[in-house]
């Protein structure tokens, strides 16, 4: 989603501030601008289209060594040059780049028409440069911090002056902002990852803070003006420049390195002999353990999906109640929070502002809420305090596949610590943690041998629409797996549970309607089987993903596509693999843009 890169130093700002922007790209975006303030005059070139777009524009720049740049992801008002960051007050002397959505600035803009404002964009963030100018009188943080009093919403800001050149103000209220303090320059971002070529040392503004950068320096302060005293921190774990290794796309680049990034999220925390399990960022005590009265699984998309796998393991194996949480809709549903309950904030990024948003509420009504994250560092890992890091790796493509199955090896690590504190004996637990052991392997066999992909993807990048199916532990599997055909290939499809698609999306099915039916060979399979034999009665086109030695299953598809077998828990980790190649290679077929997909982002810190 947008991004956000600032700089001020003795360095050339531009070469800089287009290298930070090249590094947010993965997060998704449609334009892209930069400002710089050069003998008191602010320059200013935007564009339609990639960052690399707009370095064709930049010919003839100054050489300043102060500046900001942007990468937006359209929310209000088309995707347009106009409406490209940053914006400019009446008289072109304030610049302001902005991530995040002002709610009240249809109010805000009427009030400064009625003043004879007039608009160059559609944009929420043109209200920032003409309120801050309206308050300017010869401080800058002054000026930022009396516009945003009349400012609801989220933002994180960075706000160029002509009449001030050796500094730059920035805010933050919900839209994630890092400052990099290096010898003699100072760098701002939305993402670290933006600015850690040049500086390891940052600072993270919070929310309701502004912050007053100059030349190695910043000074913080909230908005209701109280000084504030931060120690700066080091990150350590730093991307480097993104690399296909010789993959034609980061997402298959992904899918191939899942048993890798399974192997490294099971290291030093699965105990075979002790049939135990150990995540330590949680902090929790056999004690504490026990005292778990129901877990709640918070994440959107696919960390959803991986949420209800979860639920579902901690269910069957510990014996808890457990559930998955829609991010977007618990936060907002004045959810209970119950005292003995463990909230778990399920994020590939750590900076999905919904899941964000259901931690403070969690939080704000007295719930434990830890985190289960990728991105170290993140605001939501900061914001839990405590959490278990998935170590997927940087996943660069928008549509996610390693951080999934990541996701649910860690819940299954939590799972099999959970269950053992409570309910599994020591040879249960071996076991468990023996199968856990076994996946990585899995994964990598059926990535050698992943059988007639091709040939699911005839059917399916035609179809006027495709039904995913699974039962159990595999509905979750066929909403991921519905999700990324969606997502990169744009083919109209949805999933149901196997026993709920006669309730109405049989309807949908004719002669040769494909069915993709996730159908491994666990408790559900025979109830799966009748459900497979009604939509093949109607004539769908099976797609079928099972058991390897299924013959049964096998002789009924059109395309039979056998999986190793695995614990029924287990099974989406193994399953979920043919469904991303499938989605994969489909958008391939189509010609689609794979791992920048139209209107995605990688990163959605705005609700
Ligand atoms: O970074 P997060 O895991 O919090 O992101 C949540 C969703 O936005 C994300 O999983 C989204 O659904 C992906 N594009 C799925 O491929």
């Amino acid at each position: 989603m947008c991004g956000i890169v600032a700089y001020i130093g003795d360095k050339p700002a531009l070469p800089l501030l287009l290298e930070g922007l090249r590094r947010l790209e993965y997060r998704g975006y449609d334009s892209a601008g930069v400002a710089l303030v050069d003998r008191d005059a602010l320059w200013m070139r935007k564009q339609v289209g990639r960052v690399a777009d707009l370095d064709r524009e930049v010919g003839g720049a100054p050489e300043a060594t102060v500046g900001i740049a942007h990468t937006r992801w359209a929310t209000h008002g088309g995707i347009t040059q106009p409406n490209a960051h940053p914006h400019l007050d009446a008289q072109g002397r304030v610049a302001v780049i902005h991530n995040g959505i002002i709610e009240n600035f249809s109010q805000l803009r009427l009030a400064l028409e009625a003043d004879g404002v007039v608009f160059r964009s559609e944009t929420d963030t043109e209200v920032l440069p003409h309120l801050i100018a309206k308050h300017l009188r010869g401080d800058p943080l002054a000026a930022v911090t009396e516009a945003l009093k009349s400012v609801r919403g989220t933002y994180g800001i960075a706000v160029l002056f002509a009449d001030f050149p050796d500094e730059i103000v920035v805010a933050r209220n919900g839209s994630p902002l890092v400052i990099g303090l290096g010898d003699g320059e100072t760098l701002v971002a939305s993402d670290p990852q933006a600015i850690v070529a040049h500086t390891r040392q940052v600072l993270y503004v919070q929310d309701r803070e502004i912050a007053r950068i100059t030349r190695g320096r910043a000074d913080i302060r909230t908005l209701g003006g109280v000084g504030v005293q931060r120690q700066s921190t080091r990150i350590d774990d730093v991307y480097g420049v993104a690399d296909l290794d010789g993959f034609p796309h980061f997402m298959l680049k992904e899918i191939h390195e899942q048993p890798a990034a399974i192997t490294r999220c099971l290291a030093g925390r699965v105990q075979v002999e002790e049939g135990n399990a150990k995540l330590g960022g949680l902090n929790l005590a056999p004690r504490d353990l026990v005292g778990i009265e129901r877990v709640v699984l918070l994440g959107c998309g696919t960390s959803h999906h991986a949420g209800l796998v979860g639920a579902m393991a901690i269910e069957a194996m510990a014996r808890i109640p457990a559930q998955a949480e829609i991010a977007s809709e618990f936060r907002y549903r004045h959810p209970i929070v119950a005292r003995d309950a463990l909230y778990l904030a399920v994020s590939q990024s750590g900076e999905t502002s919904d899941t964000l948003g259901a931690v403070e509420e969690v939080m704000l009504k007295g719930g434990e809420v830890c985190g289960l994250v990728n991105v170290v560092g993140s605001t939501i890992a900061r914001t839990c305090g405590k959490g278990v890091y998935i170590h997927s790796g940087p996943e660069i493509a928008v549509a996610s596949t390693k951080a999934f199955n990541s996701q649910v090896s860690a819940l299954l690590v939590f799972t099999l610590m959970l269950a053992r504190a409570r309910n599994l004996s020591l040879g249960q637990g071996r076991e468990m943690a023996r199968q856990l052991q076994e996946i990585p392997s899995l994964v990598a066999r059926f990535l050698d041998a992943p059988g007639p992909i091709d040939q699911a993807v005839e059917r399916l990048i035609h179809a006027p629409y495709v039904l995913y199916l699974g039962r159990g532990f595999s509905f979750p599997v066929a909403l991921e797996g519905a999700l990324k055909l969606k997502e990169i290939a744009y083919v109209p499809c949805e999933a149901y549970p196997g026993g709920e698609m006669k309730h109405g999306p049989i309807a949908m099915l004719s002669k040769g309607s494909p069915v993709v039916f996730v159908i491994p060979d666990d408790a559900h399979r025979d109830k799966a089987m009748s459900n497979l034999k009604e939509v093949e009665a109607r004539g769908a086109d099976v797609i079928a993903i099972h058991t390897e030695g299924d013959d049964e299953i096998a002789a009924l598809s059109g395309v039979s596509i056998p999986i190793p077998r695995t614990a029924n828990w287990a099974s989406p980790l193994v399953s979920v693999v043919p469904l991303q190649l499938m989605a994969y290679r489909a958008a391939l077929a189509l010609g689609r843009d794979i791992d920048k997909p139209r209107n995605l982002a990688k990163s959605v810190t705005v609700e």
